[in-house]
């Protein structure tokens, strides 16, 4: 082998070991930019996990009530849209009228036998939401009749 074809040999191979050094640190760049952009998409925390499917949230509010869902306008809204509308329709829920006490009943009973997740620092909003917008009213029945005039009914 001429010396100058090892030479060429040797030049080849650095030329490779170029190349592989170049493709490594673009990719690595790639992928730290990739990190630094969407660093949620690394991370495994139950806050990030926990929302399976978040609906898209569509604004639009007529007389007090949100119309893709029916549910009143109110502080806790888009939390209650995005934690209350995977599984079932937003009418369970607002054909429902509790307590504070019986939403935070009706929560736990869910996660404990419906797989809801745990709703984090976001249940407080929820329930408060809840109780506020779809409290039990108060005069469900008619009121006690008062001030009867009673007749009797006359004997055949
Ligand atoms: C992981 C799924 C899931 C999510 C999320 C969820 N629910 Fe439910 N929920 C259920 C299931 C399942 C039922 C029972 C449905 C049925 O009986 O047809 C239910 C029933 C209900 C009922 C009726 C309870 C009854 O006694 O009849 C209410 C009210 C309710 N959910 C409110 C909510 C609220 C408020 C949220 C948000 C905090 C929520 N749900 C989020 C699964 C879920």
């Amino acid at each position: 082998m001429s010396s100058q074809k090892e030479f060429k040999q040797q030049v080849r191979k650095l030329y490779h070991k170029l190349i592989a050094a170049f493709g490594i640190i673009t990719i690595s760049v790639f992928l730290f930019i990739y990190i630094a952009l969407h660093p949620s998409a690394f991370k495994n925390s139950p806050e990030e996990t926990s929302i399976i499917a978040v609906p898209e949230v569509d604004g639009k509010i007529e007389n007090g009530i949100h119309l893709a869902t029916g549910f009143v306008d109110g502080e806790g809204l888009t939390e209650v849209i995005q934690n209350c509308t995977n599984c079932h329709s937003a009418k369970l829920v607002t054909q429902n009228r509790m307590t504070e006490e019986g939403w935070v009943a009706t929560i736990r009973w869910m996660q404990e036998t419906q797989n809801l997740w745990d709703l984090g620092d976001q249940e407080e909003l929820i329930v408060n939401y809840l109780a506020t917008n779809y409290a039990p009213q108060k005069k469900g029945r008619r009121e006690v009749l008062t001030d009867i005039e009673w007749y009797t009914l006359p004997a055949n």
